[in-house]
């Protein structure tokens, strides 16, 4: 097992290649209850759980984002006050990474904060979104509205979740993981290079190695910036023409296909704008296609997409604000780019 230590408004671990069903026992040992949140689909993966300490409650939510409400919110709020839930009980979250957003905003009201333990099941979960410590519930003006930061107790990473996956799902988490070779592991490119889904879902050794890259980034980002300044902005990169395309498109595609829609065109714009080696182009394009991500999509409008980009909340006043690459490796601000630029790129991704 490896453990990442993450220091943010409290210090925790991610424990990578861990039993989870270990882990949760012992954590019942120290509480008197514990609330397991799941999604109603992902019940079924649940095994008999042996008898603890701790009275057991297992919360089932709607799967996916439509458990992200704060109609599930109200449900959740009064089954823990059922169940008598005092600030020193404990909150197991089981799901991918809507369920941990949810059970983690759960946890972070609930009597102003109480402990919790994020067990991602999902490739999105384990490297995004159970790090970092932001949590969430989506409002009806748009998706993660509503939220607090709220650092969970402990991750556990246990890779058998993987296994039942499907192929899509798999392969959107894997888009978060080029991402973070791009901007600053270059040795996760390297391991992914000429990779199929099928030979890396055969190979346990390397997707251990590229989840572990992965959340060493993403937990050092947060543990020197936890609330948003530069460092965890560049966490971003490809992902405002993403956020652009997925609402576009109204989350028909998964979040890491429009994060790998939204990585090609920063990579055109940066290659038109001379910022960007041709190889470099190639690298994330082939990278990208060779998991099977898209790095094009038939997509509305420019303008739509543009006037989109424009209210991201990673845009500052009325100037567009991207993440780009100070080669591969390192990131870069880049303020306003040339429209014409965009524009160009845009006509690269959108075929
Ligand atoms: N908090 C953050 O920093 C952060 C970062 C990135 C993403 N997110 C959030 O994460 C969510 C996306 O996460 P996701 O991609 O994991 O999607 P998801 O949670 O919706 O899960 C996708 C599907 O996979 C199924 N599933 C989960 N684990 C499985 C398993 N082991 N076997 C079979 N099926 C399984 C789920 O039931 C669901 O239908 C979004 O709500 C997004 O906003 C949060």
């Amino acid at each position: 097992m490896n453990r990442i230590a993450v220091s943010s408004e409290r210090e925790y671990e991610v424990l990578v290649g861990a039993n989870w069903l270990t882990e949760t026992v012992n954590a019942c040992s120290s509480r008197e209850r514990v609330a397991v949140i799941i999604s109603k689909e992902m019940r079924s993966h649940l095994p008999e759980f042996p008898s603890t300490e701790a009275e057991l409650f297992i919360f089932e939510i709607p799967d996916g984002e439509a458990g992200k409400s704060s109609k599930t919110l109200n449900t959740l709020w009064n089954w823990l006050g059922a169940a008598g839930f005092t600030r020193s009980d404990l909150i197991v979250a089981i799901g991918g990474g809507a369920t941990t957003d949810f059970a983690g905003f759960v946890a972070a009201t609930w009597l102003r904060g109480i402990d919790w333990i994020a067990i991602p099941t999902t490739v999105a979960g384990m490297v995004d979104a159970a790090i970092g410590g932001k949590t969430a519930v989506n409002s009806e003006y748009g998706k993660n509205l509503i939220g607090a930061f709220h650092s969970p107790i402990q991750v556990v990473l246990d890779l058998q979740w993987l296994k039942s996956l499907s192929d899509r799902d798999f392969v959107a988490g894997m888009a978060e993981v080029v991402k973070t070779g791009l901007i600053a592991d270059r040795k996760i490119l390297d391991l992914l290079a000429d990779k199929s889904v099928a030979s890396l879902r055969d190979d346990d050794g390397l997707v251990r190695e590229l989840i572990t890259r992965t959340v060493a980034v993403k937990a050092e980002v947060v543990s020197n910036d936890f609330k948003e300044g530069f460092a965890r902005e560049a966490l971003n990169y490809g992902h405002t023409f993403g956020h652009a395309v997925e609402k576009e498109l109204d989350f028909k595609l998964r979040h890491g296909e429009c994060v790998a829609i939204g990585l090609s065109f920063v990579a055109y714009l940066q290659n038109i704008l001379g910022t960007l080696s041709d190889s470099d182009l190639n690298l994330h394009l082939r990278t990208l296609e060779g998991l099977g991500l898209p790095t094009s999509y038939p997509l509305p409008p420019w303008e739509k997409l543009n006037a989109l980009m424009l209210v991201d909340k990673k845009s500052r006043g009325k100037k567009l604000r991207l993440v780009t690459l100070d080669g591969i490796g390192k990131t870069k601000r880049l303020e306003d780019p040339d429209p014409q630029a965009m524009n160009q790129a845009y006509e690269k991704v959108a075929k």
